[in-house]
């Protein structure tokens, strides 16, 4: 002769189903504060991605020995940026296909630097920071001198690789 409780279909217990719902809350919260760690963890692979070879102009544009500013396009703008799409950088041709292109953002807090041709040192208005012509850090608050694109010259065109803003995390 069989119980009562052997032919109730079986049931889980009140303290099954909790010990499921913890497991199953302490899963989705391991989940949630593991998505920050991955994302910095593949961060610089993603920020690799978001960037394209830009044409800045002809290499004839930027006299020898002299810094001047550039402009370019993002390439991955999108119908609502408006002019703010509009990326300045600073070119220093040092001699012939020999270049240095500054991001304009100082390294400190992003604010556009300003070259100054009288003290040969770029200047951030923001709190200070200043830095030498070959962009490392001459004085302030940055803990690290300009962002420098990569550059090519193709049949007399200046290329660079950029599109994201640089920043300490992601550098271009
Ligand atoms: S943002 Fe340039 S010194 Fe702070």
């Amino acid at each position: 002769m069989c119980a009562n409780h052997d032919l109730l279909p079986s049931s889980p217990s009140r303290r099954g189903f909790l010990f499921t719902l913890g497991l199953a809350l302490s899963g989705l919260a391991a989940t949630l504060a593991g998505i920050p760690i991955i994302g910095y963890i593949f961060g610089p692979v993603r920020g690799r991605a978001g960037q394209a070879w830009i044409k800045l102009g002809s290499v004839g544009n930027f006299p020898e020995g002299q810094t001047r500013l550039a402009t370019y396009e993002n390439p991955f703008r999108v119908a609502w940026d408006g002019p703010t799409a509009k990326i300045a950088c600073w070119v220093r041709r040092i001699g012939g296909d020999q270049f240095q292109v500054f991001a304009i953002n100082c390294a400190h807090l992003g604010c556009p630097v300003r070259w100054f041709p009288q003290s040969r040192l770029f200047m951030c208005p923001c709190h200070g920071g200043a830095y030498y012509e070959d962009g490392s850090r001459a004085s302030g608050p940055p803990p690290r001198g300009l962002f420098e694109y990569e550059y090519e010259i193709r049949q007399g065109q200046l290329w660079v690789r950029g599109g994201q803003l640089p920043t300490l995390a992601g550098p271009v």
